[in-house]
């Protein structure tokens, strides 16, 4: 949590102040997100609008908030070898099943473990997660980020420690069932025939198969990666699952996976940036993952945005103000001095998020 919060009149703010909380309207609509920095632009529009009011603001200065770029560039690499520590410990597994050896529940406990602790600042994990990664470090890259992934929806859904826990073996291990697939198929760049795609869609039934003869493992880890692929309409696979047969471990992970492989660069498709995301999964599969986990991560997630800085497609650098609900994709933003209202500008759009603030 950061602290030394303070709240201070509208016609006392200065530039340069970070806002602390969000900033309400008289009607609870957020003004300005979490993390904005004032400038003098903001602060005549806000004495302009809301003169008596007080907004909740960091009386620390800006590197100090943001930490400065070198400490910044630190926790990143830190973190990417977290990341990469987790991600050689899928890779031991991976080669243990090749070699028809049983995982060890100590190593995926650990790891688990390992992810809970290293990435309880969502900003960092979102930064780690969406950073490029080697197309021959897919699988096990994935399997790590989806784990991550799923201990914040976890978190946002208020699971137990025990059940993050045992959410996050389910999903480090979601994909293990693909060593059994061949590799020409998992990785082929063009559109797979209707035999490949069911010869991919056996992989979880295959995983699950591994992880429940793992001595010690809780019954429903195994339960997760049978079910990450179901659909709440019944048109997953492999048994077409309705809603309430869906175990929470699976409805949970299916939104992870969703969202980073969308977010991957794929023999079959490119990197797509978050928000667009965001936007699809909000309406392509309405009806088809669980409602209420799909919004609460869209809405945690979409949060977690605000106060980023963007690249746009005209080339400038901007910072996320607010983002706009019934469009992820267009959030308000700021560039300079102006605000542009990407779903009024719509031929602007976000082409990528900087990892950390730049001097403009
Ligand atoms: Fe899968």
């Amino acid at each position: 949590m950061r602290k030394n919060r303070i709240l201070i009149p509208i016609e006392d703010l200065y530039p340069g102040l970070v806002v602390a909380e969000p900033f309400f309207d008289s009607n609870g609509v957020v003004v300005i997100g979490e993390g904005i920095i004032l400038n003098s632009k903001i602060i005549s529009k806000l004495n302009e609008k809301y003169p008596a009011k007080s907004m909740s603001v960091l009386d620390e200065y800006l590197d100090e908030i943001f930490m400065s770029k070198e400490n910044k560039k630190q926790k990143i690499i830190d973190a990417e070898i977290k990341l990469s520590n987790v991600s050689n410990g899928i890779k031991s597994i991976m080669n243990d099943i090749e070699r028809k050896k049983r995982p060890s529940i100590k190593l995926v406990t650990g790891m688990s473990v390992q992810l809970m602790e290293s990435f309880k600042d969502y900003n960092l994990a979102l930064e780690g997660i969406l950073r490029e990664r080697p197309v021959d470090e897919y699988t096990q890259r994935h399997c790590v980020n989806v784990a991550i992934l799923s201990i914040m929806l976890g978190r946002w859904l208020f699971l137990s420690d025990n059940e993050i826990l045992l959410l996050a073996q389910s999903a480090l291990l979601h994909d293990i069932g693909k060593v059994k697939i061949n590799s020409n198929i998992l990785n082929k760049p063009s559109k797979l025939s209707p035999i490949e795609f069911e010869a991919i869609k056996k992989h979880s039934i295959i995983g699950y198969s591994i992880a429940k003869e793992i001595p010690n493992i809780d019954t429903c880890v195994p339960l997760g990666i049978l079910m990450h692929h179901e659909k709440i309409d019944g048109s997953g696979y492999p048994l077409g699952l309705s809603n309430d047969k869906i175990h929470i471990f699976g409805k949970i992970i299916a939104i992870a996976d969703i969202f980073d492989a969308m977010t991957s660069t794929r023999p079959y498709h490119s990197r797509q940036s978050p928000f667009s995301v965001l936007e699809m999964m909000q309406h392509e599969f309405w009806g088809k993952i669980d409602t209420f986990c799909l919004s609460t991560f869209v809405k945690n997630m979409s949060m977690y945005y605000e106060g980023e800085i963007v690249r746009l497609s005209n080339g400038k650098l901007g910072q996320i103000v607010k983002m706009n609900p019934s469009r992820l994709s267009a959030p308000l933003v700021m560039v300079g001095e102006d605000f542009i209202d990407l779903s009024v500008e719509n031929y602007i759009t976000v082409s990528e998020l900087v990892s950390f603030p730049i001097d403009t």
